[in-house]
């Protein structure tokens, strides 16, 4: 028979039970256990007798077990998430029967702040320049706009995402912006105390001027500097730590490409062109930045390079445009700069791609079986294989 001292005993360790599980909970946002957030600011145990159990027996105690719960701003979007996983904590509970309650309150203003201060202070700044850095970052550039560079870079990421990496993409195309809508995204991110967190979708963590609505945009972009945007973009959102960073750049051969290599050191540069001379000649320009700044050209590839017609494979805009960029890269740069794929004109690319998915992905959001998938997977490989 349990006493009361046995009782409150038993109370005790199960307060301290539910705290150790409660360290496993990870606040979705900030990729951090809710305890070691300060999310957490009581536990209550009250016995509440015991489940009828067999014959003479009685069977397991049952506690009501009330979690306090500090989130860190009012109305977070991810909430029921939170108090579902806490919940599933506290019933699968094996000692005894927890009854969960949950007590949500927010923050208060300077708890917050010091927490973001403390979050900040161990990201320091930009992330991914730390030479302990294992992000894997490719810059998917063009020198001609409307390309692909945008498809590319969203399907490439979401490959990635796929298989199982940790990836983020950033919308580095400011005037341009189109990863929002390639990713189906049309929520704002979440301003904690000055730092955002980017928006997940289909499995990549995204971050795009195009998610903030005008009057924000403004006051998050002073000034229409390319150079303070990718570091704000860098800097001012909480990243983590992932395994691969895509950036989505305008096209261009100049300026952005030098950014992102002042910003991102170990940005790896990937080029992409179609098929015919006018294309791959600014492509070519666009690969040769590598000349001025200390960033490796990993690869191109060739996007709309045929269109399957009834067994026809019609070379709509001519052909050797992505080869021609590769041989001259690789004589220009002294190695070699591979041409990684032909990518194959395909309508779905477009039409998936507007409704807010990226092609490679079915609806479940498992990797398609198609024969561009294929190619994507491939090029992820590829990628990281160097
Ligand atoms: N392989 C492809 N097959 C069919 N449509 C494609 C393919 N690649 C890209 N597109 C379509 O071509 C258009 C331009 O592509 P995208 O926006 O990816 O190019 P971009 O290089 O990023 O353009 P910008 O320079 O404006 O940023 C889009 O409508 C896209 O859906
Ligand atoms: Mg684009």
């Amino acid at each position: 028979m349990l006493t009361q001292s046995d009782g409150e005993a038993f109370a005790k360790r199960i307060k301290s039970d539910v705290f150790t599980l409660l360290s496993k909970v990870i606040d979705p946002e900030l990729g951090r256990s809710v305890t070691d957030l300060g999310m957490i600011t009581d536990i209550e145990v009250e016995p509440a007798g015991f489940a009828s159990g067999e014959a003479n027996d009685l069977g397991k105690p049952i506690f009501d077990v009330t979690v306090y719960v500090e989130l860190t701003i009012e109305g977070c979007p991810l909430t029921a998430t939170i108090s579902e996983r806490i919940n599933q904590v506290l019933t699968s509970y094996q000692q005894a029967i927890l009854r969960p309650r949950q007590e949500v309150s927010s923050m208060s203003q300077d708890k917050l702040s010091s927490l973001v201060d403390q979050l900040k202070a161990e990201r320091r700044a930009n992330p991914f320049t730390k030479a302990s850095s294992k992000t894997r970052v490719f810059a998917v550039a063009s020198g001609k706009g409307g390309v692909g560079k945008s498809s590319v870079a969203a399907n490439l990421a979401a490959t990635f995402a796929a298989l199982g990496y940790d990836t983020a993409a950033i919308d580095a195309d400011i005037y341009g912006f189109s990863l929002p809508g390639l990713f189906g995204v049309h929520t704002q991110p979440t301003n904690l105390n000055g730092m955002l967190m980017p928006i997940t979708a289909w499995g990549v963590k995204l971050i795009s001027i195009g998610m903030f609505a005008g009057a924000e945009r403004a006051i998050l972009w002073r000034g229409p500097r390319l150079q303070r945007s990718l570091e704000q973009f860098l800097s001012d959102v909480w990243w983590g730590e992932p395994d691969v960073l895509i950036l989505d750049l305008a096209p261009g051969t100049g300026d952005m490409a030098i950014s992102v290599a002042q910003a991102l050191p170990n940005a790896e540069m990937v080029i992409v062109t179609t098929p015919q001379p006018s294309a791959s000649d600014v492509a070519v320009r666009s690969g040769l930045v590598a000349l001025q700044v200390p960033t490796r050209v990993r690869g191109v590839v060739e996007n709309m390079s045929w269109y399957d017609h009834n067994d026809e494979r019609l070379r709509i805009f001519g052909q050797g445009g992505g080869q021609r960029v590769s041989d001259q890269l690789s004589q220009a740069l002294g190695y070699s700069v591979p041409l990684l794929a032909q990518l194959p004109l395909e309508p779905p690319i477009r039409t998936i791609g507007e409704g807010g998915r990226p092609a490679v992905l079915q609806e479940n959001g498992d990797l398609d079986s198609g024969s561009l998938t294929q190619q994507f997977v491939k090029l992820a490989h590829d990628l990281l294989a160097a």
